[in-house]
Formats: structure tokens, sequence, C-alpha cells
């Protein structure tokens, strides 16, 4: 990947306002509401049947997205907070609920994503988290090794809070 242009601005999501995104089980976009497209300054065609990393921000950690991935296409909801990147390089946090779409078969055949504003108490628990996983992620020369090492760091962290991922994220929202 080249250089990604970050402009270190923040933006902000109103108390009330949900960005709402679905994908395909590849996740590629099928459906992102106008929220999604204003704050990251898309228009609708430019996201539809992109790839959902359009929104990828380098802070992220592997580690996030793989838990994501496992926890999702198991048949799992997943809370995560997660910052994200708009087309010019400003950022915006969210705590986003990810869950997977069904037919009428039970098959999963997508998944959904709401997100809103996430409070000050979850941001200041899961920022030096992030830090440390990335951290570890580009400390080795193998990315392989660096995403197995990070994943095993947060399988921990999670294991020392004896809560699973979504069970500390709710705490952390029920502590906010
Ligand atoms: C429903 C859904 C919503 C997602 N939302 C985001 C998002 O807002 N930001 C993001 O970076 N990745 C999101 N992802 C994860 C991306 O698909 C991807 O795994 C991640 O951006 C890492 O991309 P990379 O592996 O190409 O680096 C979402 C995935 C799904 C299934």
């Amino acid at each position: 990947m080249g250089q990604l242009l970050l402009t270190g601005t923040e933006r902000f999501l109103g108390k009330n306002e949900v960005i709402v995104s679905k994908t395909d089980l590849r996740g590629r976009i099928t459906y992102a509401n106008r929220l999604f497209c204003s704050i990251a300054d898309y228009q609708e065609h430019e996201v539809l049947g992109q790839p959902h990393n359009i929104v990828r921000h380098p802070f992220m950690p592997r580690s996030i997205f793989k838990l994501l991935w496992d926890t999702v296409t198991s048949g799992q909801e997943l809370f995560a907070y997660v910052v994200n990147r708009t087309k010019h390089g400003d950022y915006y946090w969210v705590l986003a609920h990810v869950t997977p779409d069904r037919d009428p078969s039970g098959q999963i055949v997508g998944f959904t994503s709401c997100r809103r504003a996430p409070g000050q108490a979850g941001l200041a628990a899961v920022r030096p988290l992030y830090a440390d996983l990335l951290a570890i992620e580009t400390s080795t020369e193998s990315s392989k090794d660096g995403l197995a090492a990070s994943f095993r760091h947060l399988q921990d962290t999670l294991e020392r809070a004896e809560k699973p991922y979504d069970q500390l994220m709710h705490h952390l929202i029920a502590a906010e």
C-alpha cells in the first residue's frame, strides 16, 4: 500500500446519528446510508461494490479485523471500536455493532454494521490497546508472524479482562 494522506483532523458523529453499511460475504459494500457517505466524503456510487477497507485507517490493528471476520463468519455479533479514514485523510472514531445477515434457511448471506459515536471511557481504554497491537504487528519481519503475535496479545488481554471482546465492549459502554 502506498502512503495514505492523513490530515490529523478528527470528525465527530452526532449523539443520535448512526452510520450503516452492509456487505456481501467478501466484504464488498452493498449498502451505505447517507451518513456513511457524508462523514467519509464519498458519493454513494464511489463506495457501492468497493471492499470495505476503503475507509480503513492505518492506525487500526489487523488483529481487530481478524477478530471481526472470525466472529461474524461464525454467526456471532461483535462490538468493536474502529477508527476510520475519510476520503481526504480525516479520521472518525465509531463504536460498531457488526452482525451476520441470514436468508430464510439460516445461511449467512452478508453482514451489517451500525455505528454510533463512542464514549470517552471506551476510547481511553481502546487507544493504548490498539497502539500496542499495531506495534506488535509492525515489529516482526513477517507480517503473518506479526498478526499472530498481535492476535495472541489481544486474546491475552481479553482473557485477563475475563470477558470476551464484545462483553468487554459492553462493559466499556456501560462504564460511560
Ligand atoms: C459489515 C462490515 C463492516 C465493516 N466496516 C469496516 C469499517 O468501518 N472500517 C474498516 O476499516 N473495516 C471495516 N470492515 C472490515 C473490512 O472488510 C476489512 O477487513 C478491514 O478494513 C481490513 O482490511 P485489509 O485486510 O484489506 O487491511 C467491515 C467488515 C464488515 C463485514
